[in-house]
């Protein structure tokens, strides 16, 4: 005897979703209870296991440390959406992304102003030479007696601060530091008026300012936008402070300023992540060093793990993405 199964009865198939990094136990139970998960949770996830898992998901949330190629999007048709936990979208081939119709997702807005506190935290390390000093005390050199020039650093409030890119990272920088009475020149790709803020040329602004934060996104045009030639404009003693992308300054040319010992700089990202570990920086007194922690606080990385879901979730119900870097994708449909 034939049975009749209705509609209703067949079993639901749950959409694919391949993880790339580690998530919080209730972010990935929620997960899994709506779709298929695999997740890969041993560290960075290599190039060869993207591949072959890609095949076998319908989406895919990843974030910095996973690279999206133009070959893992074209040998993947059924690729429905890629959601990233970040706003930099940098590691995934957008022009591919956005040539396949794929919609990719990023978490804009909520991380401004963790980003902008850890910009002015290395600001106030690098001037007031805060890892140097608390290096100095904890390898017990503290025995001569407080003197006039000891551990001298310079103010905010005394310093012009140039700020390199007017978006939303760098104008909560600018109010930062004008609570701190610094004045304040700033260079945006498209020239844009921001009230308290001396728009200037990108290499009067190096010759300037005390204190130059870059804060304008890793694209082609900004590749090395920080050039040797743009140091070499700097003042003795100037800071220079990157929370944006590695790739903005010209690394090895920093690292050439810094052993000169002209110039102090206070960075979260690196043109190689991880820093390699035979990195030139390593040796330098006059750099804050930090691990690309511009957004890690936890309710900021809260939001944005809730708008990668969300993101993704849409995506799979072919909805159109909330947050999505490449809305074209939407364009005439
Ligand atoms: C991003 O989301 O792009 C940030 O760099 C992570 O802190």
């Amino acid at each position: 005897m034939v049975k009749i199964l209705y509609r209703w009865q067949f079993p639901v198939m749950k959409s694919r979703v391949l993880i790339t990094l580690p998530l919080p136990t209730a972010a990935l139970d929620a997960l899994k209870q709506q779709f298929d998960v695999q997740i890969w949770d041993q560290g960075p996830m290599p190039k060869l296991q993207i591949a072959q898992r890609a095949k076998t998901t319908d989406a895919i949330l990843c974030s910095l440390g996973t690279s999206i190629t133009s070959d893992l999007i074209r040998s993947n048709p059924q690729l429905r959406t890629i959601s990233s936990i970040s706003v930099g979208v940098d590691h995934i081939d957008m022009a591919a992304a956005t040539a396949a119709s794929l919609p990719i997702g990023h978490t804009p807005d909520v991380l401004v102003d963790s980003t902008a506190d850890l910009a002015l935290a290395l600001m106030l390390a690098a001037t007031r030479r805060i890892v140097e000093a608390d290096r100095f005390v904890r390898e017990g050199h503290w025995s001569a007696d407080w003197t006039t020039d000891f551990f001298l650093g310079t103010d905010l409030s005394r310093a012009t601060i140039g700020i390199v890119g007017l978006g939303p990272t760098g104008l909560a920088v600018v109010k930062r530091v004008r609570a701190f009475g610094a004045k304040v020149i700033g260079w945006n790709r498209t020239e844009r008026e921001v009230p308290g803020v001396r728009n200037v040329a990108l290499d009067d602004l190096f010759a300037e300012a005390d204190i130059v934060s870059v804060h304008t996104a890793a694209a082609p045009e900004t590749h090395h936008l920080v050039s040797a030639n743009r140091l070499a404009l700097m003042k003795p003693g100037a800071v220079i402070i990157n929370t944006a992308r590695g790739s903005v300054i010209d690394e090895s040319a920093l690292i050439v300023a810094l052993s000169k010992g002209k110039i102090r700089a206070g960075l979260d990202v690196y043109e190689q992540e991880p820093l390699a570990k035979d990195s030139p920086l390593l040796a330098l007194d006059n750099v804050v060093l930090m691990p690309h922690l511009g957004s890690a606080t936890a309710a900021t990385r809260q939001a944005m793990m809730e708008r990668a879901c969300a993101n993704l979730i849409a995506g799979l119900d072919g909805k159109p993405l909330p947050w999505c870097a490449n809305p074209e994708v939407y364009a005439g449909g």
